[in-house]
């Protein structure tokens, strides 16, 4: 975990020098740029020659002054102010810009500073559990780096689709440390054997995967069926869409079958499920359920999410989530919140108002017992939203 892999070691020109070299070089090349090609200029009102000198004291000032702070040099390189190479810009109204990180990354210093410490352009540690950690305590966005991610030597080629929707992919996708299965027929097989896991048995194509939001599931009215959600809508205005912990993402492979295109949100719990998303020929997106939905508002068709959305998050942090879905959807686009729980206590006076006041109108509401884990004193609720079609601001 969060080791650093020998080759990052090993390349060792000195990486404060190579930096500076990096800072000067660039600099020089924004100057030599600007100067050659004045006429591709954003609008601004300096001369762009003048904005770029200026640009190149200001810049190594603000590190040097900066950088000496208990923050790593390279975070310090992307998320302090750096001057536009233009100057102000009337569009941002600025003449800086700070790199986007997330407030939290600068609460964890400890982990941030071995995040960033790596050899510029060289190997990057392999360290996803480190990286994932950060994000989920809100270092999100987490700074970019200047480095080459570990991948495998042997990486093949994906299987071409539509093949790739429901086979396996090979090993040598996957960079494999971060998890206890090796491999995926150790992921394929995990249902079998004690231990919780989330989405145990998503790797399982042929299993439960295979029937999910098909009518030849189990129903206990909880389970909606992607058709009869469609068929909610005017056929053909469900067309784009996010799925929030989209686990294997088969409910993008679903609804890709039905020509809608959906983006699957998801992090990687003890199994490499970004890569398995990849592989299926689906986009997955690798971000929190706290972190702002990265679509305008008022853009998509539909908004899933099954068995994430639930008492684990902070009450606070779950109203800003939701009021968020609601802005990302489209006047007349559906939310499918489908298996949320809580605690029978929390649900009456506490999740159940929280879901109902945020202005969608009900579609379908099915409340159910939970009866996977005793004492059973949890609630589900399979719920269909619409934001309304007039007047929804
Ligand atoms: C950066 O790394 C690449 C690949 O190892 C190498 O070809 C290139 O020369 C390096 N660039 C610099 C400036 O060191
Ligand atoms: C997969 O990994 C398991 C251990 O996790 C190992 O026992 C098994 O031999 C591996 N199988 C293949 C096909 O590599
Ligand atoms: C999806 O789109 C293709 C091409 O436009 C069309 O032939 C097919 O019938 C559509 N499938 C469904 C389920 O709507």
């Amino acid at each position: 975990m969060g080791s650093h892999s020998p080759r990052s070691r090993a390349n060792c020109f000195p990486s404060h020098l190579f930096f500076l070299f990096l800072l000067l070089s660039t600099n020089l090349l924004t100057f030599l740029l600007s100067t050659l090609y004045n006429s591709c200029s954003f609008d601004t009102e300096k001369p762009v020659s003048e904005s770029s000198r200026i640009e190149i004291t200001a810049s190594k000032s603000a590190t040097v002054d900066e950088a000496g702070a208990d923050l790593p040099p390279e975070f310090v390189a992307f998320a302090y102010g750096q001057k536009l190479p233009f100057g102000f810009n009337p569009r941002f109204n600025s003449d800086t810009l700070y790199g986007p990180v997330g407030r939290a990354c600068a609460f964890y210093k400890e982990e941030i500073r071995e995040y960033m410490t790596y050899n510029i352009n060289g190997s990057c540690p392999d360290d996803e559990l480190l990286e994932q950690k950060l994000l989920l305590k809100g270092c999100e966005p987490l700074p970019p780096r200047r480095c080459r991610p570990a991948a495998a030597s042997d990486y093949k080629e994906p299987v071409p689709f539509p093949a790739c929707q429901w086979t396996t992919p090979p090993d040598s996708s996957v960079v494999w440390t971060a998890y206890k299965c090796k491999n995926y027929t150790c992921l394929v097989n995990r249902w079998l054997f004690p231990g919780s896991d989330d989405c145990k048995d998503c790797f399982w194509l042929e299993g439960r995967e295979r029937v999910r939001w098909l009518p030849q599931d189990s129903n206990n009215g909880l389970e909606f069926t992607i058709d009869e959600v469609l068929a909610t809508k005017k056929a053909g205005t469900i067309r784009i869409g996010l799925d929030i912990g989209g686990g294997a993402g088969t409910f993008a492979v679903r609804m890709r079958e039905r020509n809608v295109t959906v983006v699957t949100t998801s992090m990687n719990f003890n199994a490499p499920f970004n890569n398995f998303i990849a592989s299926r020929g689906i986009v997955p997106m690798f971000i929190t359920v706290s972190q702002r939905l990265p679509f305008f508002d008022n853009t998509l068709d539909i908004v899933h999410s099954m068995h994430v959305i639930s008492n684990w998050i902070p009450m606070t942090l779950l109203q800003f989530l939701i009021y968020d879905i609601y802005r990302v959807l489209r006047p007349g686009g559906l939310f499918w919140l489908d298996h949320f729980f809580c605690r029978l206590d929390q649900w009456e006076r506490g999740y159940k108002p929280l879901i109902q006041t945020v202005g969608f109108r009900k579609l379908k509401w099915a409340e159910g017992k939970k009866l996977d884990k005793p004492p059973h004193e949890e609630v589900y609720l399979s719920a269909l939203l619409e934001k309304p079609l007039k007047n929804s601001w």
